[in-house]
C-alpha cells in the first residue's frame, strides 16, 4: 500500500471513531511494530539508496501527519466531553429573570427588621450591645423578677399566654431581656434587647396579638435621668432625621420608679396642634424610667452601689408611622403584596 493510500485509510478509520481509546487504538495499530507504516519503513533495507532517500522522507512526514492528525481528534474528543460537563453543570445566569418570569418574586427584610436594624446600629454607635431573649419564659423572668409579685393587678394590663403548665408563657414584653441581662454581666453595662412580644388580646388596627418592642438598659455608678433623656433624644433624632423636643410625663410600671411615658413634639406641626396629636401638640412614644431597686436586686446588683435607667419602645408604631401604614394586622399578615414594597435588595 502506498504512503498516500495508507494516510486516507486511516484518515477514514480516525473519521470513525467514537472515543479517545479508538484513536489511541488505532494509533498504535498504525505506528506500532505491526502497523503498515511500520511495514513500509522495515522495507526501505531492500531499497535502492535513492528510493530509501524519498521513501524515508515520505514515511516520516507520513508518521508526523498521523500524529498531527491524532492529536487534533483527541483534542477534539476532549472539548466535546468537557462542553457536554459544562452543559450538564452550568449556571443559567438567566435564571433569576425566568422565576421572574413564573411570578415568582426575590425576598427582601419585612420593614420591621429594616427599623429593627436600623435602631440596634444606632444604640451600638452608643456603646450598647445587643441581647436576645428566649420568646417562651417562666413566671419568673417576666414578673416576679420585674417586681409584679402574683398578687400584683399589673399582671391584668399584660394579658398572658399561658402554657398549661401554669408555669411558663409566652414573653409579654421584651423586659425578661432586662433580667437575663443583668444576671449575665457586671456593671457598668448598657444594652438593648429587640424581639417579638406576646399578649391575648382582641385584634383590630392598633393592636395585634404578636408585636414588637425594643428594650433597653443601662446601669452604672451615676446613671441618672439626664442620661435617660439624652439616649433618647439621640435615639429619635436620629430614627427621624431631625432634631426632637422630648418630655416626660408620669407613668407606672412596676418595674421602674419613677417610672415615666415619654412623648415628642409633634413633628407633623411642631407643636401647634393637629389630628396625628390630637391636638396636644405631643405624641406618647415609648415608656421608661429608673429602674426599681428590687429588679436591680433580683438581677444581682447592688442598689446601694448602682442604678440604671431602662425603656421599652414599640417597634410596630415606628414601622406605621415611617411607612405610612394604617393597620398592624398586615405586618403578619404574609401578604407578598405588602411585603414586597419593602425590598431592600
Ligand atoms: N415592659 C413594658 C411594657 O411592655 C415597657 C417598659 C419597659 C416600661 C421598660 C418601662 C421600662 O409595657
Amino acid at each position: 500500500m502506498s504512503i498516500k493510500a495508507i494516510i486516507e485509510k486511516f484518515q477514514a478509520e480516525l473519521d470513525a471513531t467514537q472515543k479517545v481509546a479508538d484513536v489511541l487504538n488505532l494509533k498504535a495499530h498504525i505506528l506500532g511494530k505491526q502497523g503498515s507504516l511500520s511495514e513500509i519503513l522495515k522495507g526501505l533495507k531492500d531499497a535502492t539508496p535513492e528510493e530509501r532517500k524519498t521513501l524515508g522522507a515520505e514515511a516520516n512526514q507520513a508518521k508526523i501527519q498521523i500524529e498531527d492528525l491524532v492529536t487534533a481528534k483527541i483534542s477534539a474528543f476532549e472539548a466535546q466531553e468537557i462542553n457536554a460537563s459544562l452543559l450538564k453543570t452550568k449556571i443559567d445566569f438567566s435564571l433569576r429573570d425566568s422565576i421572574m418570569d413564573k411570578g415568582l418574586r426575590a425576598g427582601g427584610l419585612h420593614p420591621v427588621h429594616i427599623i429593627q436594624r436600623e435602631i440596634e446600629d444606632i444604640f451600638v454607635s452608643m456603646g450598647f450591645e445587643v441581647l436576645d431573649g428566649p420568646h417562651i419564659e417562666d413566671e419568673w423572668h417576666n414578673f416576679e423578677a420585674l417586681n409584679i409579685p402574683d398578687t400584683h393587678p399589673a399582671r391584668d394590663m399584660q394579658d398572658t399566654f399561658w402554657f398549661a403548665d401554669k408555669k411558663h408563657l409566652l414573653r409579654t414584653h421584651t423586659s425578661t431581656i432586662q433580667v437575663r441581662g443583668m444576671k449575665e454581666r457586671k456593671p457598668p453595662f448598657r444594652f438593648v434587647g429587640p424581639g417579638k412580644v406576646f399578649r391575648c388580646e382582641r385584634t383590630d388596627a392598633s393592636h395585634e396579638m404578636c408585636f414588637h418592642q425594643l428594650e433597653g438598659m443601662m446601669v452604672g455608678e451615676d446613671v441618672s435621668i439626664g442620661h435617660l433623656i439624652y439616649f433618647m433624644k439621640t435615639l429619635l433624632s436620629e430614627i427621624f432625621k431631625r432634631e426632637v423636643e422630648v418630655r416626660l410625663r408620669p407613668g407606672f410600671f412596676p418595674f421602674v420608679e419613677p417610672g415615666f411615658e415619654l412623648d415628642i413634639k409633634c413633628l407633623i406641626c411642631g407643636g401647634k396642634g393637629c389630628s396625628v396629636c390630637k391636638h396636644v401638640g405631643w405624641v406618647e412614644l415609648l415608656p421608661c424610667g429608673m429602674v426599681h431597686p428590687n429588679v436591680l436586686k433580683a438581677g444581682g446588683i447592688d442598689p446601694e452601689k448602682n442604678n440604671g435607667f431602662a425603656f421599652g419602645l414599640g417597634l410596630d408604631r415606628l414601622v406605621m408611622m415611617r411607612y405610612g401604614i394604617d393597620d398592624i394586622r398586615h405586618l403578619h399578615s404574609g401578604d407578598l403584596r405588602f411585603n414586597q414594597q419593602f425590598k431592600t435588595f
